[in-house]
């Protein structure tokens, strides 16, 4: 096990992800990447300049929460790594995983939107079936 992939939605669901990867990455010698996405608007109803507004407040949103991140592991002795994209999450994440080939996903079972009826949230449901590599969903 050298390179783990987190996924972080700031939710709390993914800061329980990133503290088991942590445990796991430590335990194993191996590196973590925190991976944010930052989606996509698809809403036809929004003008050019709402969309561009709700995308610059939630990217500032991530930009915080990773700061908050890059700082508490920074103590750790860990080699970590965090990189913010944009598009739909769940193609993103499957994406980098696979260019970094890394050797585990670890994923939150939900996130920050989802209803907690589904027994998991559509990200990492996607990321449970169409993975390559093994995928952990912490609850
Ligand atoms: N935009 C994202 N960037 C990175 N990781 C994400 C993103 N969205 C979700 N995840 C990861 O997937 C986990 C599950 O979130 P998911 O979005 O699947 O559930 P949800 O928000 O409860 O439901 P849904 O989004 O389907 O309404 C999160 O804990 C996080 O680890
Ligand atoms: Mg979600």
């Amino acid at each position: 096990m050298n390179r783990i992939l987190v996924t972080h939605d700031g939710s709390k669901a993914s800061d329980k992800a990133l503290k088991k990867a942590v445990e796991i990455g430590l335990k194993f010698g191996a590196s973590i990447t925190v991976l944010s996405v930052i989606p996509e608007l698809y809403l036809t109803e929004l003008s050019d300049v709402d969309r561009e507004r709700i995308v610059q407040v939630m990217t500032e949103e991530t930009q915080n929460a990773m700061e908050k991140i890059r700082s508490s592991l920074s103590g750790k002795s860990i080699d970590a790594k965090i990189i913010l994209r944009q598009g739909d999450p769940a193609e993103k994440i499957l994406e980098t995983a696979k260019k970094m080939k890394v050797d585990l996903i670890v994923t939150g079972s939900h996130g920050r939107h989802g209803a907690k009826k589904f027994l998991l949230g559509s990200v990492s449901s996607r990321i449970v079936d169409y993975s390559t590599c093994p995928v952990l969903v912490v609850k």
